[in-house]
């Protein structure tokens, strides 16, 4: 099936620069993207305190009970995760968590092996590593633990990488020689290749010791640096071309009560002087990728760095833990004291730490992001005081507000730099929004696509979800005047324990895979161009489909009354009351769906009553569970404020302006819509507030740019249709040049294609050379497609 498009390109008429920092990565520790991940320690549980429940929690059944009530998996049913005994037959022994003697106070577990009997053979604790201990043949392990030892042990240990049938791949050994603890460090140099290898201690005699902070680096990380990272999966960032690196999170920094929050200090120094703490993403981070380390990993790879400050909240959403107004001193100086960390002169305290740890030079910290995904009343406030401490000392700190739930660039009159917005929705969202950004105000703050992937029915990290994300992404390119920055998210996930799809990145101990959405990345990340050039598209187009239910808030059920749905002469429903128990309606966790989710033209009427919480009206809400849910809604506040917005998936988007209506809060209001074919028109009181149209689909979108240096011009064409689109492409104010040059595709059979560890490379894109006939150049369905043309 053939449609037909147009492209029309003026390489003479310069819009404006792109932004040098539109494509970055955001690095959260999440699904073991750090710990297990690009953080080469080899050691799982290297301090025994991963079954350690976090503190003012509880755990029941394998879940993890917040202080605030948020309930997360624990599934510890083994009390030392990584760890396990391998006993010669006839000899006796154990392993403990011992909480006795610590070797200090921020390393509180440590491991008591007790030999009780060897008569012969030998008795091993093994570590398993995070999933297999990956080793290869010529390669040199550091090893380093502490350890002690109790009277009448004579303390000889065997050091081995072996396999679990004990076929020894390396092999060194050590003597404890005191009871008190020590440091101890050998290298061990494998002769095999094992993905699953484990380290064993060995003892042959019986006795008591301890082992503390066990941890094994191979010697080639990323340029060779000690607490170093796995040069591929670094190698897998760098193909992306970024610019900056936002750290260390997401809801990584919120987590859900304030012993789980982001403290950097904790983070930083010796390993042996760092906290360990648990993460909302259900498992526990060593830290030994500290705040230093991040400021490294940047500047090692030429970056910007962007550091994500807990701005006294945790994850609102979770339910969250707020530090008190008249507390947030502490982790305002916290931030204050992370810059000087990054920035200061070596003569500052921080500054002077940094270069203890090997940093004399200041770092260059230039972003700091104020919060992640907090919103609300209790995010202005602590907005303001956090920007007001930064810029008075900090003049020269670009600051990131974290908005969430207000996407729109809605500063409530706040002062703000950068907009960081977040997007996880369906493939139609970002295809029918790809122009989300034309109709921004240009006198507003500049945005950061700070989060965005396309997550409904998405687990594998499709080619379709890939080229709907780049459409939205010719967007954020034609408008790069105002969308400086983006990076997509999650960037990693070890498919071990993956709590997030899809993630831009999958691997494993020695295997990586990047999804269609890398090559995206990849793609547009390569292909820069220099200056954003007029070009227009005309394309066939497709409705976006408008169908669904209605729903309230359970709360205001007794607010509501008179609900009368209608399509022409037809009455759908008509309920004088609202409640769960009506044949047409269902409660969803706080919310009551109402009618038939495949109802699409028609009308309601309903009388409301604000109240002090006001009222949320769902309009064609397809009744879905929240990662793929999708509605309009109509939020009309106690205060008379009035919004229409879209929720698909994780994302909102501002329909119509907001307005501000003269109402009483104790005064029944009457609400009533109109869904006619694509548009949809709220009245109050029977004036006309709010008036939406929904936008087509189109098949093609593009974006083009020139490379001056290399006489270059540079379009994207992306076609998440199933058709293909024969593309004719002219170009003016270059001559009369023909259209050929260089293509980079992706593409591939079908649009539920995926990449899998085993088969990383099924969706890659392809470079060839191009030349179309009469101008035209026949875009493949689901395709995205670069030209690189000389002109
Ligand atoms: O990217 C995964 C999570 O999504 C981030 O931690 C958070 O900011 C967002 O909700």
């Amino acid at each position: 099936m053939r449609k037909s498009a147009n492209v029309t390109i003026h390489a003479d008429k310069i819009r404006f620069p792109v932004s040098s920092t539109l494509y970055g990565l955001f690095f959260e520790e999440i699904s073991h993207a750090g710990d297990g991940g690009i953080y080469a320690e080899l050691i799982r549980n290297r301090s025994f305190e991963d079954t350690l429940v976090p503190d003012r929690c509880h755990v029941e059944n394998c879940k993890l009970h917040s202080p605030a009530g948020w309930i997360s998996p624990f599934e510890h049913t083994d009390p030392i995760p990584g760890w396990y005994t391998q006993i010669s037959e006839g000899c006796e022994a154990e392993i403990k968590l011992d909480d006795e003697l610590p070797l200090n106070e921020t390393n509180p577990i440590s491991l008591r092996v007790e030999a009780a009997s060897v008569p012969h053979g030998r008795v091993s604790v093994c570590n398993t590593g995070f999933w297999g201990i990956p080793v290869r043949s010529g390669e040199t392990y550091n090893l380093s633990f502490y350890g002690k030892k109790a009277d009448g042990f004579q303390g000889d240990l065997e050091i081995t990488l072996e396999d679990r049938s004990g076929n020894v791949y390396a092999f060194g050994s050590v003597t404890l020689t005191s009871g008190e603890w020590l440091k101890y460090e050998l290298t061990l140099e494998s002769d095999r290749d094992d993905a699953e290898a484990i380290l064993a201690f060995s003892t042959q005699s019986a006795g008591t010791f301890w082992l503390e902070l066990v941890s094994l680096f191979p010697a080639t990380t990323f340029l060779h640096k000690k607490n170093g990272l796995r040069p591929d999966l670094v190698g897998m960032l760098q193909q992306l071309k970024p610019s900056f690196l936002r750290f260390p999170g997401g809801c990584f920094v919120e987590g859900f009560s304030v012993e789980t929050a982001y403290r950097w200090k904790k983070t930083i120094g010796d390993l042996s002087e760092r906290t360990s703490h648990w993460t909302l993403w259900q498992y526990r981070t060593t830290n030994g990728l500290g705040y230093h380390e991040y400021l490294q990993m940047a500047e090692d790879m030429g970056l910007e760095m962007m550091f994500v400050v807990n701005c006294g909240l945790t994850c609102q959403g979770r339910p969250g833990e707020m530090i008190p107004m008249e507390d947030l001193s502490e982790w305002v100086q916290d931030m204050l004291d992370a810059i000087e960390y990054a920035n200061g002169p070596v003569t500052s305290y921080w500054g002077s730490l940094r270069a203890k740890h090997g940093h004399p030079e200041p770092f260059g910290l230039k972003y700091l992001e104020i919060g992640n995904e907090n919103f609300g009343p209790e995010y202005n406030l602590r907005y303001r005081v956090f920007y007001e401490s930064v810029k008075e000392k900090y003049p020269e700190i670009v600051t990131i507000w974290n908005t969430h739930w207000e996407v729109g660039t809605e500063t409530k009159g706040l002062p703000v730099e950068i907009v960081d917005e977040h997007f996880y929705a369906d493939n139609d969202f970002y295809q029918q929004y790809h122009d989300m950004y034309d109709h921004y105000d240009r006198s507003g703050p500049k945005i950061y696509v700070g989060e965005y992937a396309m997550i409904v029915d998405n687990k594998t990290g499709t080619l379709l979800g890939a080229l709907s994300e780049a459409a939205f992404m010719t967007g954020m390119e034609r408008n790069q005047d105002l969308v400086t920055m983006s990076s997509y998210a999650p960037l990693f996930a070890n498919i071990h324990h993956t709590v997030w799809d899809p993630s831009l990145i999958y691997f494993d101990g020695t295997r990586v895979c990047g999804t269609p959405s890398f090559h995206i990345q990849k793609m547009f990340g390569e292909h820069r161009g220099e200056y954003v050039v007029d070009s227009y598209v005309a394309t066939e187009s497709r409705s976006a489909d408008l169908y669904g239910g209605l729903g309230v808030e359970e709360k205001a059920l007794d607010r509501i009354r008179d609900l009368i749905v209608s399509s022409g002469s037809e009455t759908l429903l008509r309920l004088n009351r609202l409640s769960g128990s009506q044949p047409q309606c269902r409660e969803f966790h706080g919310t009551l769906w109402i009618g038939d989710p495949s109802w699409s033209q028609y009308d309601v009427s309903v009388k409301a009553l604000l109240g002090s919480e006001g009222i949320r009206l769902r309009l064609l809400d397809r009744h879905l569970p929240w990662d793929k849910q999708n509605y309009l809604l109509w939020e009309l506040d106690s205060d008379g404020e009035s919004r229409l917005v879209r929720i698909v998936g994780w994302s909102r988007v501002k329909l119509a302006p907001n307005r501000k209506i003269t109402v009483q809060e104790s005064d029944w209001q009457h609400m009533q819509v109109t869904i006619v074919n694509d548009t949809v028109k709220c009245f109050l009181n029977g004036e006309l507030i709010h008036e939406y149209q929904s936008a087509p689909i189109p098949y093609l979108t593009s974006v083009s740019t020139l490379d001056r240096t290399a006489g270059e011009l540079i379009i994207k064409l992306v076609n998440p249709s199933p058709y293909l689109l024969e593309t004719e492409i002219h170009i003016h104010g270059a001559g009369n040049v023909p259209v050929q040059g260089i293509q980079t595709v992706l593409t591939s059979g079908n649009p539920k294609d995926a990449n899998t560890i085993d088969l990383p490379e099924s969706v890659s894109p392809k470079d060839s050379d191009f030349k179309c006939d009469n101008n035209v150049y026949p875009l493949p369905p689901y395709a995205a497609a670069i030209l690189r043309i000389k002109i």
